[in-house]
């Protein structure tokens, strides 16, 4: 997609399309007022014969328009005027969006942006635009045999600005705009590939492409004889079942001289059967996302070094299989972890903390600024939260803070939940060091309570994205968070942001 600005009124602009917004009750948009004016009324005209409605998501295309330039007018429905937010705002590009998909035109203007919309600037409305237009284009095809669908006929979008000085703002808006919607493509084509394809090696594999393509990322792949060097006989344990072999990824990308990295660590089991303590056999399948941490981490690094934000960072990846075999790890098992504290295996099915755990240890030798774990790590936080907010536990309020308000901005949302002694105590093991499971009660945030074991002396946050990463149903398949508030994160510490 090829992205302009343009100050020119809606009556004005020449193409094959724009989109203008009205509100309900007769309310209109900016651009409609002024397509109204220019038609003597035709709007205004089809409101009152109830032919156009604001319903929220609702569209009508007009063709030629006395009057009006464009050849094609696309009005949309705002919904209700004083609670036209940032989800409306996104609804009512993503219906625009939908029409424009089904059709064979090749340019369009969105007039929706001269829209006021609570708590937002024209840069972030750039951002939510283009990455509404990303996520309706996504399509995931790979596995498909035969024709593919013809491609989608869209080629150029303009977005109106109130004043021509917002260009700049808004173009650079549309730049990380556009490196994160192929950021989040990445993170959704990961999870959604097979567990056949998409196995420890393949994320290996994808890393190392992406060193090729970026000048300051390297990339390094430890295999299973360094691992046990190193002593990481926990996440060792949970590959036990496995004929493939468990790899930790680590890349690293340095866009400045002297400074200490944020660290990036995310969860790669590409399969999660639960290992012995198996799970049940219904919609076990989609247990190949099990390894969307890892995804969304190695995306944010792709946005990071395709952007040459001038910071450093490292991405950490433990990636393997959880299956049952004859040498799979056993409930009872007593592993010793990479930081030297043992841990009884009381459900195998908790194996998403027994690599992190390692991997977390790993990272120390970054001396990281701040170390951040994406996991789709319990079940418990599904409960929780649901579907629609990343869970945050963190030992450092501030960090927590920045990236409940990248989340916010982001329009990627997260919700810091406790931590503390009490639910720790859940962890208590009468044989090791500690348990790997606390019991059903709180089990999102014993988790997190396992994971700041191995985290002390660091500024750490754990990000359960269990309910966030994926979709199920008929709309099955990968989401791509939370490429996005990692990547306001990162881009905030950058100074990137206007
Ligand atoms: N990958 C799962 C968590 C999960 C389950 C995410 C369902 C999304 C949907 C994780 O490895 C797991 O199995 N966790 C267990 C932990 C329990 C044994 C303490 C869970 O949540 O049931
Ligand atoms: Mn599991
Ligand atoms: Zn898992």
């Amino acid at each position: 997609m090829k992205y302009s600005t343009t100050t020119s009124v809606a009556s004005r602009r020449a193409g094959s399309c724009i989109i203008v917004g009205i509100y309900d009750r007769g309310r209109l948009g900016r651009a409609a007022t002024d397509i109204d004016k220019a038609s003597k009324g035709l709007i205004r005209d089809q409101i009152k014969r109830g032919d156009l409605i604001g319903q929220l998501g609702s569209s009508r295309m007009f063709g030629s328009i006395d009057g009006v330039k464009a050849q094609r007018v696309l009005v949309v429905g705002l919904g209700k005027h004083n609670s036209f937010g940032i989800t409306q705002f996104r609804q009512a590009t993503a219906a625009a969006m939908k029409v424009l998909k089904a059709s064979k035109i090749a340019d369009a203007t969105n007039y929706l942006t001269l829209e006021e919309v609570k708590g937002t600037s024209p840069y972030y409305l750039t951002r939510y635009s283009v990455q509404t237009v990303g996520d309706s284009l996504y399509r995931f095809t790979e596995m498909k045999s035969g024709r593919s669908r013809p491609p989608v006929s869209l080629k150029r979008l303009g977005l109106a600005l109130g004043k021509r000085g917002d260009s700049p703002t808004v173009m650079r808006g549309v730049q990380h705009a556009e490196a994160i919607v192929d950021g989040i493509a990445l993170a959704k084509d990961l999870g959604n590939l097979p567990p056949n394809i998409c196995t420890p090696s393949y994320l290996g594999r994808i890393a190392q492409r992406l060193a090729r393509e970026h000048k300051n990322l390297q990339t390094r792949v430890i295999g299973e004889a360094e691992m046990k060097r190193l002593g990481m006989h926990s996440l060792l344990s949970v590959t036990a079942g496995t004929v493939l072999p468990a790899k930790l990824i680590v890349m690293k990308y340095k866009g400045t001289t002297r400074q200490a990295p944020v660290v990036l660590v995310g969860k790669g089991v590409t399969f999660d059967a639960g290992g012995i303590s198996l799970k049940p056999g219904p919609g076990m399948d989609e247990m190949k996302f099990d390894m969307c941490g890892a995804a969304s981490v190695i995306a944010t690094m792709a946005v990071v070094a395709k952007l040459k934000l001038p910071i450093n960072l490292n991405v950490v990846v433990p990636t393997c299989e959880n299956l049952p075999s004859g040498t799979a790890t056993r409930p009872g098992d007593i592993v010793t972890s990479m930081s030297g504290q043992t841990i009884e295996i009381l459900n195998t099915d908790a194996e998403g903390r027994l690599i992190l755990c390692d991997a977390l240890t790993y990272a120390k030798r970054f001396k990281p600024a701040a170390l951040i774990d994406v996991a789709t790590l319990t079940g418990a936080c599904v409960i929780a939260l649901g579907h629609h907010r990343t869970a945050i536990m963190s030992n450092n309020d501030k960090l927590a803070n920045n990236i409940v308000d990248a989340g916010i901005n982001a329009d990627d949302r997260g919700w810091r939940m406790p931590m503390g002694e009490e639910y720790e105590r859940q962890l208590k093991s009468n044989f090791a060091d500690f348990a790997n499971v606390g019991g059903r009660e709180g089990g999102a945030i014993t988790a997190a309570c396992f994971l700041s074991k191995f985290t002390t002396g660091m500024d750490w946050a754990h990000l359960d994205i269990a309910g966030t990463a994926w979709r199920s149903g008929t709309k099955k398949g990968s989401t791509g968070r939370p490429v996005p508030m990692l990547s306001e994160f990162l881009l905030k510490r950058a100074g990137a942001l206007p």
